[in-house]
C-alpha cells in the first residue's frame, strides 16, 4: 500500500477533532489527496452503532460487549474507507483508531491490553498507522473543555461522562501505549493554544509526507 495512515488520539477534550481537520487541510495544500475519517462514525454502520449504543438505555452495555461493538465498526471502517484510500496511495487521517479501544476498553474498562490487541489484529487485518499522534491535555483541563463543548450544545457521550478513576485509567492506558511504540507514537503536549498545538504537528507530519 502506498498511501500514509496518520491517527490522533487522546482523551475527552484534547482538541484531536479540531487538529485532525486542519492537518487534513495542510496536507492538502501540498497536492497530496486526503481522506479525513473518525471512529467509531466514520461509516453509516458505525454511525448506527454509535447511536444504538448511545441509546443503551437503562441496560448497561457490558464492557466485553462494548469492545466488540467498537471494533466490528473498526472492522467496517478499515474495509470500506482506510484500506481503499491507502490503496489509492492516499494519506489517511483518522480521528481515533485501534489505540482507543486500547486505553478506553482495555485500560479504562479493565478488560486488559492483551484481548484487546488481538481483537484489533482481527479488525484492522494488521493495518498499523505509519504515525500516530498522542495529544495529551491534564484531565481537568480535558474534562473541563468536553463540559464547556456540551454547554455549548454537544452533547457529552455515555463515555465522556463516566469517572474520574475511569479517565485516569484511559490516560495511563494511551501512556502505555506510547511507551511500547515510541517509533510510531508522537506525544504532543496539547495544554497550548491551537495555533501552537498545529505547528508541533505540522512539524512531525511534513518529514513524513
Ligand atoms: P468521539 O466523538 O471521538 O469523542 P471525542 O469528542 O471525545 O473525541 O467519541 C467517541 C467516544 O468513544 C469517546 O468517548 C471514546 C470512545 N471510544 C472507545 O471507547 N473505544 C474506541 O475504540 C473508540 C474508537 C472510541
Amino acid at each position: 500500500m502506498s498511501g500514509l495512515f496518520i491517527t490522533l488520539e487522546g482523551g475527552e477534550g484534547s482538541g484531536k477533532s479540531t487538529i485532525a481537520r486542519l492537518l487534513a487541510d495542510k496536507i492538502r495544500d501540498t497536492g497530496r489527496a486526503v481522506t479525513l475519517t473518525e471512529e467509531p462514525t466514520g461509516t453509516a454502520l458505525g454511525k448506527r452503532m454509535w447511536e444504538m449504543f448511545q441509546a443503551r438505555g437503562a441496560a448497561p452495555v457490558s464492557p466485553t460487549a462494548e469492545l466488540l461493538l467498537f471494533e466490528a465498526a473498526r472492522a467496517q471502517h478499515v474495509a470500506e474507507v482506510v484500506r481503499p484510500a491507502l490503496e489509492r496511495g492516499e494519506v489517511v487521517v483518522c480521528d481515533r483508531y485501534s489505540d482507543s479501544s486500547v486505553a478506553y476498553q482495555g485500560f479504562g474498562r479493565e478488560l486488559g491490553r492483551e484481548v484487546v490487541i488481538q481483537l484489533n489484529e482481527v479488525s484492522t487485518g494488521g493495518i498499523v498507522p505509519d504515525l500516530t499522534l498522542l495529544l495529551e491535555v491534564p484531565l481537568e483541563v480535558g474534562l473541563g473543555r468536553a463540559r464547556e463543548a456540551n454547554e455549548g450544545g454537544k452533547a457529552v457521550d455515555a463515555i465522556g461522562e463516566e469517572s474520574l478513576a475511569f479517565h485516569k485509567r484511559v490516560r495511563d492506558g494511551f501512556r502505555e501505549v506510547a511507551r511500547r511504540e515510541p517509533g510510531r507514537v508522537v506525544v504532543v503536549d496539547a495544554t497550548r493554544a491551537l495555533g501552537e498545538v498545529l505547528d508541533e504537528v505540522w512539524g512531525v507530519v511534513k518529514g513524513r509526507l
